[in-house]
């Protein structure tokens, strides 16, 4: 663990299954949700993490932000283990690690002006007199793009790009050293999308936060991304640095999905690579390599055996035949 001290987190074979039930007189069943994901993010890194429906960003999301308890695995903010972290230890790293929903309808409380939802964590987190703190409101709400005399409305009043606006803040408020942010664009128009990836920029230019920044939407990712995790029903299938993975996708999987965004088709006229059939479900995966019954290069091997994360060309990648 040398390089430990420029690492804010590191996750490590990260797991979340979910009992679920089939019925009344059905056994429970698994759902591996998430499944063993490694990774590490350093300061003022932007790590994307992509892919389809259902194959566990959001899950990720949660263990990440401490919503829920992984089922195993370790996470390390710096060198504090959270597991096994104290209740004071846990509040401060809950302050370290904000999160920005996709839905800024759904993620604001209807009843709260402005103010008092920026308030709120201030209020309940710091020592600041009534004064300081909306001196911070003030300054951090024409940062994201709004005016003060704003902070005396509801939500109803605004704008979804406005209310994403407003959810970033309060996600910044407390300068949180990690943003945990889940789809953040998919629920706005697309003429509001690049002003809202651009705000998350400027903001991480100007607060030195890094970002966990979650879409299934690969333009978006290349707009933002440092790094890019590609995951596949609950396994990273390749990690790596967003340009070598944009100019060389190796695992099949990503060339798919790379191959279907036809904005970066059309940029080096990639072919496109068909993905077949409907993912599978968690809770009854593929054996071997989750993909092999999607895959256009499987082999019998791939249907035998689970292929682990290993450096390849400058990333990792998860697959028996790179
Ligand atoms: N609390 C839960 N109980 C049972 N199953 C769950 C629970 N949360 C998630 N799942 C299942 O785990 C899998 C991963 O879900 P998750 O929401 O993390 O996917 P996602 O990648 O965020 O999908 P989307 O792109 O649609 O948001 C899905 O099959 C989902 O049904
Ligand atoms: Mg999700």
């Amino acid at each position: 663990m040398a390089e430990q001290q420029d690492v804010l987190l590191q996750a490590q074979d990260l797991a979340r299954h979910y009992r679920v039930s089939r019925g009344l007189f059905a056994p429970k069943a698994t759902v591996k949700a998430l499944d063993g994901v490694s990774f590490s993010l350093k300061p003022r890194q932007t790590l994307a993490v992509v892919g389809e429906s259902g194959c566990g960003k959001s899950t990720l999301a949660r263990q990440l932000t401490l919503i829920e308890p992984p089922s195993a695995g370790a996470l390390h903010f710096g060198t504090t283990d959270a597991a096994s972290a104290d209740k004071a230890t846990l509040k401060a790293l809950r302050q370290q690690v904000q999160m920005v929903f996709q839905n800024p309808f759904a993620s604001l409380n209807p009843r709260k002006t402005i103010a008092a939802t920026l308030d709120e964590p201030l209020l309940i987190n710091t020592r600041l007199s009534k004064a300081e703190r909306l001196e911070r409101i003030e300054a951090l709400v024409t940062k994201v793009g709004l005016r003060s005399e704003h902070l005396r409305r509801y939500p109803h009043m605004f704008s979804g790009g406005q209310r994403q606006r407003i959810a970033i803040a309060r996600a910044m408020i407390l300068n949180p050293k990690i943003v945990v942010a889940d789809e953040p664009v998919s629920a706005l128009d697309v003429s509001i999308q690049a002003q809202i990836l651009n705000l998350f920029m400027d903001l991480q230019a100007e607060f030195g936060c890094a970002y966990v920044f979650i879409s299934h939407n690969l333009s978006v990712v290349e707009h933002v991304a440092d790094e890019v995790m590609v995951m596949y029903l609950g396994r990273a299938v390749e990690i790596g640095p967003k340009a070598t993975l944009f100019a060389q996708p190796l695992h099949p999987y990503t060339r798919a999905l790379m191959s279907a965004t036809p904005a970066l088709r059309a940029a080096d006229r990639r072919e496109r690579i068909p993905i077949h059939g409907e993912l599978p479900s968690p809770l009854n995966p593929p054996s071997g390599c989750a993909f092999h019954k999607r895959c256009p290069m499987a082999q019998s091997r791939c249907a035998a055996e689970q292929p682990l994360l290993r450096e390849v060309a400058g990333r990792q990648v998860a697959c028996h035949l790179v």
